[in-house]
């Protein structure tokens, strides 16, 4: 695939230590952006800054628990110290939960997913947008989730989180527009990523259940992280200037 440029743009990145944040840091660098990367995990973190430095990247880290306000906002305050700008934030950090019926879900468990899903994409977008309000626009791309679009049994709370993720999405969409300031979302149906490879451990047999789910899908398969991060490109792509407000699936045809 021919990568959109991403010269001198800065990026900023959550969940970047692991999975899909992780391999989009790596594609938007090689595209020749500058780095914002955020996370909790802060030897993952630093891990790749020192893989993507090696590979003459520009690239500011920040632990950062998106679940607190503070946070978010220094992750922005450091983009903006280190670069002097924002121009993509890619709100992407999140959390699964044990498949548990809804008649079991209880608040701790709602609590939690909303902590981290629901206000990591609200604190986050809202001190981006802020900064972005002081320039020319932005790009805002979140992740949400398949669960997020449909019904997803068994994980009540995750899906609430991901449905209240393109609330934010389009509602920001609508606020913003005129500002130039452009907010997606992307839907990934389950990749393998350590989040969902790790989500079969200790309570399921990995290998029936994601052959299981493979079925479920039209192509039989469940997908790859790079799958999902070529569309992730594709929406925070400067060339694309026009696809405001939207909740775009990744999802093999499932919801076709
Ligand atoms: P992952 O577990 O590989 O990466 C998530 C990253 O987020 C980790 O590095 C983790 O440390 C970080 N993180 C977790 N809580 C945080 C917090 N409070 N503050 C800052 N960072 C935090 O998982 P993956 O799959 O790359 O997940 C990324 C996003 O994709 C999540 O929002 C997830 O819900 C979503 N997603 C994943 C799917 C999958 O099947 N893998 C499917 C649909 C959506």
């Amino acid at each position: 695939m021919t990568l959109a440029d991403y010269s001198d743009k800065v990026v900023l990145i959550t969940g970047a230590a692991s999975g899909f944040g992780k391999l989009l840091a790596e594609r938007v660098a090689e595209a020749g952006a500058r780095l914002a990367l955020g996370d909790l995990n802060e030897d993952g973190l630093n891990e790749i800054a020192e893989t993507l430095r090696k590979r003459g990247a520009p690239v500011v880290t920040r632990r950062c628990d998106v679940s607190k306000e503070s946070d978010c906002k220094a992750l922005v305050e450091a983009a903006v110290d280190e670069f002097g700008r924002l121009d993509i934030a890619v709100n992407n950090a999140g959390i699964s939960q044990d498949m548990i019926p809804l008649i079991d879900t209880d608040e701790a468990l709602l609590d939690r997913q909303h902590n981290v899903n629901v206000k990591g994409v609200l604190f986050g977008m809202k001190h981006q947008i802020r900064q972005m309000l002081t320039q020319d626009g932005g790009v805002i791309l979140n992740t949400s989730s398949m669960a997020g679009v449909g019904g997803a049994p068994y994980i009540g709370a995750y899906a609430a989180s991901k449905h209240a993720v393109i609330g934010l999405t389009k509602t920001a969409a609508v606020e913003y527009g005129k500002k130039n300031i452009r907010v997606n979302a992307v839907c990934p149906f389950f990749t393998m990523t350590p989040m969902f490879i790790d989500s079969g451990k200790g309570h399921m047999d990995n290998d029936t259940a994601f052959k299981a789910l493979a079925q479920s899908s039209p192509m039989k398969r469940l997908a790859q992280p790079e799958e999902v991060v070529s569309v992730m490109l594709m929406l925070c792509a400067p060339e694309n200037t026009f696809m405001n407000g939207q909740a775009i699936a990744v999802d093999g045809g499932m919801s076709a």
